[in-house]
């Protein structure tokens, strides 16, 4: 164990897109730590299913509810639920995202909206009802962000999802700022790329890309979805109290490496 046992007892954390990839992992590892874990998303056998891993592996009791990051009702709804059933939100992980690839003089308003909306207003919405939860806790709260390098760097025939991680910048150190007064620390993390079967299935990833991405990458490593969540779990405890409105970057060097050409 990485973290001291328990570091998130009495902790109530809520993942978005809890129920496959980086959210799953991220969920499995605070369950982990102690946390009382709730995940959410539209799908609820993804949910399910996950939520019986978590109490396999874990011994602990996972709530689900589904959500639609992108409709106010619903985000309100879920946050009115989770605050009846569990009285406070300790920790929000905005970890919903969706991609897809398209040349971008192509891309329909449809396809750019759906993308859009999901990071920059899925993640607006979330924030505003965790807030109004976490600034009436002493404690306040921590909310984590989950960007990508795409938002840094860019990412051709990836435009919307570029730009929604790009956004998500502005958003978090403007949150960070504005909501220090309730004692909430926003930060935001960056992960490069990640094998999860989401990222292969949305920009239809071969073997051929991941080798490219090993070898451009200082000592090989391509990150797992549980180095995406150890970066979340620093970020949300106590050791990182000073720390807010960053952006982390977790991809073993990808992007600054690259220039350098290192697979000569
Ligand atoms: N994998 C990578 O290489 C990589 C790199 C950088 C950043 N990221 C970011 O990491 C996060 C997780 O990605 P992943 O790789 O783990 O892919 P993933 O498994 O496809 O995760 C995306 C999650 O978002 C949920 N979601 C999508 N639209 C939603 C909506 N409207 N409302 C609620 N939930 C919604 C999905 O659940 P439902 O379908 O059940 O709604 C799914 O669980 C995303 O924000 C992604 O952009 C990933």
């Amino acid at each position: 164990m990485i973290f001291r046992d328990g570091l998130f007892e009495k902790k109530v954390v809520l993942i978005t897109g809890g129920g496959t990839g980086i959210g799953k992992s991220t969920a499995m590892e605070f369950a982990k730590l102690g946390a009382d874990v709730v995940i959410a998303s539209r799908k609820l056998e993804n949910l399910e299913k996950a939520a019986e891993e978590i109490k396999e592996k874990t011994g602990r009791d996972v709530l689900i509810r589904q959500l639609n990051v992108r409709q106010e009702e619903s985000v309100r709804d879920m946050f009115e639920s989770v605050k009846s059933e569990k009285g406070r939100v300790d920790i929000l992980v905005n970890n919903a995202g969706a991609n897809f690839l398209s040349l971008s003089e192509e891309l329909s308003v449809r396809g750019w909206n759906a993308i859009i909306e999901t990071i920059l207003l899925g993640t607006f919405l979330c924030s505003k009802y965790a807030c109004k939860i976490m600034k009436e806790q002493e404690e306040g709260g921590t909310i984590i962000n989950i960007g990508a390098t795409t938002g840094i760097f860019g990412s051709p025939f990836a435009l919307p999802s570029a730009t929604g991680k790009a956004g998500l910048e502005g958003l978090t150190k403007t949150l960070a700022a504005e909501w220090g007064r309730y004692n909430i620390r926003v930060n935001l993390v960056a992960p490069g790329v990640v094998w999860t079967e989401g990222f292969v299935k949305n920009v239809g990833a071969t073997e051929a890309l991941l080798e490219n991405i090993r070898r451009n990458t200082p000592r090989g490593i391509v990150a797992e979805p549980e180095d995406i969540a150890w970066a979340v779990i620093f970020l949300s405890s106590p050791a990182a109290r000073a720390i807010n409105g960053v952006t982390l970057i977790v991809d073993g060097g990808h992007y600054f490496a690259k220039g350098f050409d290192i697979s000569f």
